[in-house]
């Protein structure tokens, strides 16, 4: 079971565990912030049609009723939740109130169920600022920078005190970088907003005309350039190393009942360098201005992947170009649909 299966990293992953073949995938999601289109778009890169039950899973009775219904989980994959940092500020408690809600019926579901493996999708957020880089799995958490932060390590936390309770369970705690690009056929990406909050979404609507500038968060920070450094790595390498992790699992390789591991590149790239990479995949100069640091920012931060990297033998495939290159092709194929449909 895939929870946020219509979401960005989520059908994602459902493409990636459909294709290692091991597994029958189902989806919850109350398509919030998603819409039931991605299982059409799951269906034209795999020919396979997986059901989403549109429930919200903060809704218990409802969400269990999923589990009635399916029969034997052998697995939850847990990803939905709300993750805009800027509105966390603004709604606290809607945060706290979906972010917690879901992952507590989903706990208490896996219990009741007997699901014996789990996988979080936490943030590199809950490390904080960090000065002593790159991030290790030990690497003690920070103080939460803002609420969408403070759901995620509270979220790791009820991890920890249900897999005492529940025998039955192992989790692993995912935590991820900056997950960027699109699936390599172009179709299936970001649903982003109108207005995006992300780099990548707000390069790529620069470079397709939608925006028509945008501005280099702080030029004045003790890096390379002076921008902001970030650990971004391709979505689809984020979808595989959820296959890897639920192999791990379920292969019993795992040493304690509940893990952590970093899901990052391990390296770390500077907004210019990534404006660079852009305006190579996309072909022209991209209009931004250097502007203001973004309240909020992180001056730098990136992975030690190597636990990922050792023990799940999980390893990127994909570099910044294809990064941009799948981003860029998803761009315009939302463009030329939504001048289809209009
Ligand atoms: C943010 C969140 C993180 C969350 C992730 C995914 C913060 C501090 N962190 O990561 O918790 O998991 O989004 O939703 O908000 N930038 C520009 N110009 C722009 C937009 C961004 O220069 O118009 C810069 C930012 O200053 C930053 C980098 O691009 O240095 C990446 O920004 P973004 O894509 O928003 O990701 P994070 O801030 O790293």
């Amino acid at each position: 079971m895939v929870t946020g299966g219509c979401g960005y990293i989520g059908s994602h992953t459902i493409i990636a565990l459909i294709e290692s073949g091991k597994y029958d995938v189902v989806s919850v999601d109350n398509c919030a912030r998603s819409t039931a289109e991605a299982m059409r778009r799951v269906k034209e890169i795999t020919g396979v049609e997986v059901k989403n039950h549109q429930v919200d899973i903060c809704d218990r009775d409802a969400f269990f009723r999923v589990f009635e219904e399916e029969g034997d989980i052998a697995g939850v994959i847990h990803f939905a939740a709300y993750k805009a940092v800027g509105e966390s500020v603004e709604k606290p408690i809607m945060y706290y109130r979906n972010n917690l809600g879901t992952m507590m019926n989903v706990l208490e579901a896996c219990g009741k169920y007997h699901v014996k493996h789990l996988l979080f999708s936490s943030s590199a957020s809950v490390y904080g600022d960090i000065k002593d880089l790159p991030v290790t799995e030990l690497t003690p958490l920070g103080e939460a920078f803002c609420p969408y932060a403070h759901t995620k390590q509270i979220c790791e936390g009820m991890i920890r005190s249900e897999i005492v309770a529940d025998k039955e369970l192992t989790a692993l705690i995912l935590r991820y970088f900056n997950p960027v690009g699109a699936h390599p056929s172009g179709l299936n990406g970001e649903l982003s907003p109108d207005k995006p909050n992300n780099l990548i979404p707000i390069i790529m609507q620069v470079a397709s005309g939608k925006m028509t500038q945008m501005a280099v968060f702080g030029t004045d920070y003790d890096t390379r350039d002076g921008s902001c450094i970030r650990d971004y790595l391709h979505v689809c390498d984020v979808a595989d190393a959820h296959v890897k992790a639920m192999e791990y699992l379920m292969d019993g390789r795992n040493t304690e009942r509940c893990e952590v591991f970093n899901i990052g590149s391990g390296n770390g790239l500077s907004v210019l360098e990534m404006l660079d990479a852009a305006e190579k995949a996309v072909g022209h100069k991209l209009n931004y201005v250097l502007g203001d640091r973004r309240p909020g920012d992180v001056p730098a931060i990136y992975s030690d992947s190597r636990r990922a990297n050792e023990l799940l033998g999980w390893h990127c495939q994909y570099n910044v170009h294809d990064m941009m290159e799948s981003a860029w092709k998803w761009e315009k194929h939302v463009g030329l649909e939504l001048r289809t449909k209009n």
